[in-house]
């Protein structure tokens, strides 16, 4: 059995999948660059036949990432394997990812097909799969709570069909790690043709278990693909993390004897990411990522570290791209160095006038704050303003008034296609007072049903980073906006998520 661990990586699918983290095609594929930085085997790039938009993801990513497999998740039916098998066309290396439920409880209630159906449709998925790529994989949704005997039948006869990898979903996150491990196992050891396909673990997080469990997939069953996301973003609890699965391998090489490829000092930069742009904050607790997961509160515990680190520290925070908020530019830096940063921190700007554009911005933001930091800069090239077309909606100007006693008032001004407005209102505070000044022009109808201030860089006088999640007729989207002043990032993020409402591009939920 080959000593290397298959990271697949689901941000863009079933991360997407959670109420309010859905993206556009640009973030999707900002994103994707980043999982490329980070060398992730697989990157699921979304569902192809969900929506015209995540038809064009899935193609734009697969047109240009060169260096990870690119995989479209698809249904078992002919229309979704050949959506997907052309979405993947200019793929250096494609996978089909197709599945169907195979528990009791799925197949008679959501899909009403008896198990012979079920069996036959999968067999039939996979084969025309197969006959438009020749890397398939197959998932038996809600595998863990199928019947093992039906389990083992479909599995076996889809990997006669030619499915290169099985992946078997905890779905509803109801596994423990030792039944999880033991239940892969079983299937291995049962199933005749089980050598001919490399086995794979997809856990869902809802009792918290969902590293745990795939771990225990890997080390008891033999699975030699973990799937997971970055943050471990997902609907409900989420899924397995992959900086955590990653880490443990790592770490704990003595005990998984396993390798993985992931450049491990990219796992900052793709979190940070992919909070910014869902607007999905990570806890300060988190393992990893987490703002305090190398911080030392206690005396105890920074004499130990400062006298030998590995005292409590089992990783180096260097190790996973920490970098402890190095001032790297000010106002006198020149556009090269500027350049020169995006680079170091591995983002990839398509044109000139890009760069331009974000230039000016980090000028201006280095007007007002004359310690720029790695997150700044990283902010800045979240705002949508620098990184897509024209928008409908875009921030110019603003100014409030609060005093104690008096209620604030807030005078926005605000470009409509192009055109600017001036918009004023009363409101609770100088934040309420100024999105509503941008509703008075707007009139979205829009309800607001998060918002979040965050400190980019910790201290005051750090830039505060919003996060504004409107709905809409159905639609979730998030705004993220940064400003040194929080009322203006408030207004930007406001602007963004309207602007998310506004366009058309929309998506299905993956899983019908
Ligand atoms: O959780 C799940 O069952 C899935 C499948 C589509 C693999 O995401
Ligand atoms: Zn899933």
């Amino acid at each position: 059995m080959s000593d290397q661990l298959i990271i697949f990586d689901t941000t863009l699918r079933d991360g997407e999948q959670s109420p309010g983290a859905s993206m556009t095609k640009d973030e999707k594929l900002r994103i994707a660059r980043q999982l490329e930085r980070l060398k992730v085997d697989v990157i699921e790039a979304g569902f192809a036949a969900s929506s015209n938009g995540d038809f064009d993801a899935v193609k734009a990513i697969a047109d240009t990432i060169k260096d990870s497999t690119i995989c479209s998740l698809a249904r078992a039916n002919d229309r979704d394997i050949s959506r997907a098998a052309d979405a993947l066309a200019g793929a250096n290396r494609a996978r089909i990812h197709t599945f169907i439920a195979t528990s009791a409880l799925h197949m008679e209630k959501k899909l009403r097909m008896t198990p012979e159906q079920v069996l036959e449709q999968a067999k039939l998925a996979v084969r025309y799969a197969r006959s438009r790529v020749g890397d398939v994989e197959f998932s038996p949704e809600d595998g863990y709570r199928s019947d093992v005997d039906f389990l083992c039948r479909v599995i076996e006869a889809v990997i006669a069909e030619g499915a290169t990898t099985i992946n078997v979903p905890d779905t509803v996150g109801y596994a423990i790690p030792e039944l999880y491990g033991h239940f892969i196992k079983t299937l291995r050891e049962r199933i005749p043709n089980s050598d001919k396909a490399i086995w794979s673990v997809h856990c869902h997080n809802d009792l918290g278990m969902a590293v745990a469990n795939s771990l225990a997939g890997v080390k008891i069953g033999g699975a030699r693909q973990v799937e997971c996301t970055i943050n471990g973003l997902g609907e409900r609890a989420g899924n397995c993390s992959l900086e955590e699965v990653v880490m443990a391998i790592k770490t704990r090489r003595d005990y998984f004897g396993l390798d993985v490829g992931i450049d491990t000092t990219q796992i900052m930069p793709a979190s940070r990411m992919v909070s910014q742009t869902t607007g999905f904050v990570v806890q300060p607790n988190k393992a990893v990522v987490g703002a305090n997961a190398f911080a030392h509160a206690s005396g105890i515990h920074q004499d130990g570290v400062l006298k030998a680190r590995d005292t409590y520290e089992i990783m180096r925070a260097e190790d996973v791209g920490w970098s402890a908020n190095k001032i790297v530019l000010g106002k006198l830096s020149g556009r090269n160095a500027f350049k020169q940063r995006l680079q170091d921190l591995g983002i990839q700007m398509e044109s000139e006038s890009e760069i331009n554009a974000a230039f000016a911005k980090f000028k201006e933001l280095a007007d007002r704050k004359s310690e720029i930091f790695d997150e700044d800069i990283l902010a800045l090239v979240s705002d949508e303003s620098v990184t897509t077309e024209k928008e409908q909606y875009g921030y110019v100007s603003m100014s409030q008034r609060s005093e104690t006693g008096e209620r604030p008032h807030a005078v926005v001004v605000i470009t409509v296609d192009g055109k600017e407005m001036r918009g004023e209102s009363d409101g609770n505070g100088p934040v309420d007072a100024s999105l509503k000044a941008i509703e008075s022009h707007v009139k979205s109808g829009a309800e607001m049903v998060l918002y979040s201030v965050n400190a980019i860089s910790g201290s005051t006088e750090s830039q505060g980073e919003v996060t504004v999640r409107l709905q809409h007729s159905g639609r979730v989207v998030n705004g993220v906006g940064a400003d040194p002043d929080i009322v203006v990032a408030s207004a930007k993020a406001y602007l963004s998520a309207l602007n998310k409402l506004h366009s058309k591009a929309d998506r299905v939920a993956a899983q019908g």
